[in-house]
């Protein structure tokens, strides 16, 4: 049984691998990426996913453009850990934007939830969640006909971007709130869990001797990241978190998720973008959002090094 998946992202060093997860695990098909301004601008977000795709020989899956900048607020990139290309240090074909996809993302989403049978797409948001948003807005029917929308954003615990906002949701959060609210089902992948699935030195060791393009891009990006977050966030080992939630779709027993109603705080002066997870058990009844909570660590790697290792 496959499962079909659109990957809405900002690649992005964790992008990426969230991608190669994506494009080569047998059990999921990729019906389309579409792209979003976040870690970078939709120009060079958008010259990565290509880049990404030729190099992995996978420019036969859409990819398009999507909103270069959140609904209300202007962008504010995440350059300072994904440097100036977004993808920093990683040498990549240069992109063909002939291959681009002539429609917007917006309409790319819509038209392949509402072509492919209902129930049977999952959107895999890994970026601020303003094309999600926008296609929810413009054509509603989408919400009834997903199967569900996994997510890497938020946190219930700390935050990123601020004390207690993740980045992709502290980005565009008037995006956020829209998908959260929506009544589809939607399971956060937040920090909680993607801080659990961190790149340390043996596990980025296991790619040494993947003799790919697959296998180099991994150890490019490995080592950059891990570079900056050493830097910047003081963390030894990079977490992977786009990844996670690409997993967690091909692979639900990684991830164990619990069903609790989840808020996007719009207004208060510290908490603007915090993901507000109500966990109290008495109100998990009828919840259609979900967080994610523990990883399977071991197995998760495992699931990362046999799909990059498919890859050529
Ligand atoms: C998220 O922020 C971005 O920088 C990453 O790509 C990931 O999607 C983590 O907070
Ligand atoms: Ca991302």
């Amino acid at each position: 049984m496959t499962t079909k998946l659109l990957l809405d992202c900002d690649p992005g060093y964790d992008d990426a691998i969230a991608l190669m997860l994506a494009y080569a695990h047998p059990e999921l098909e990729l019906l389309a990426v579409t792209t979003v301004g976040g870690n970078q601008s939709l120009d060079k977000v958008t010259a990565n996913a290509l880049s990404i795709a030729q190099a992995l020989g996978k420019t036969h899956i859409p990819i398009a453009r999507g909103a270069d900048r959140p609904l209300v607020e202007p962008l504010r990139d995440a350059s300072f850990i994904h440097g100036a290309t977004g993808l920093d240090g990683v040498a990549l074909p240069a992109p063909d934007f002939a291959l681009l996809d002539s429609r917007h993302a917006v309409n790319v989403i819509i038209d392949t939830v509402m072509q492919e049978p209902a129930g049977t797409v999952t959107l895999v948001p890994t970026g601020p969640l303003t094309n999600i948003a926008l296609a929810v807005r413009l054509e509603p029917r989408i919400v009834e006909r997903v199967k569900e929308v996994v997510l890497m954003g938020g946190a219930y615990a700390m935050g990123n971007a601020s004390p207690v906002a993740e980045f992709n949701v502290f980005t565009d959060p008037e995006a956020a709130h829209i998908v959260f609210d929506a009544g589809w089902k939607v399971t956060m992948v937040g920090l909680d869990l993607t801080h659990q699935a961190r790149a340390y030195e043996p596990i980025r060791r296991r790619f040494n001797d993947l003799d790919s393009a697959a296998g180099r891009m991994t150890r490019e990006i490995l080592t950059n990241f891990a570079d900056t977050y050493r830097r910047l966030r003081r963390m030894d080992g990079p977490p992977v978190h786009d990844a996670c939630a690409v997993a967690l779709v091909a692979d639900p027993s990684l991830v164990a998720c619990e069903p609790a109603p989840v808020t996007v705080e719009l207004h208060g002066g510290a908490t603007r973008g915090m993901t507000v997870a109500d966990r109290r058990p008495d109100r998990a009844a009828g919840a259609t959002t979900f967080v994610a909570t523990q990883l399977a660590v071991d197995r998760f790697w495992d699931l990362a090094f046999d799909c990059i290792g498919r890859l050529p």
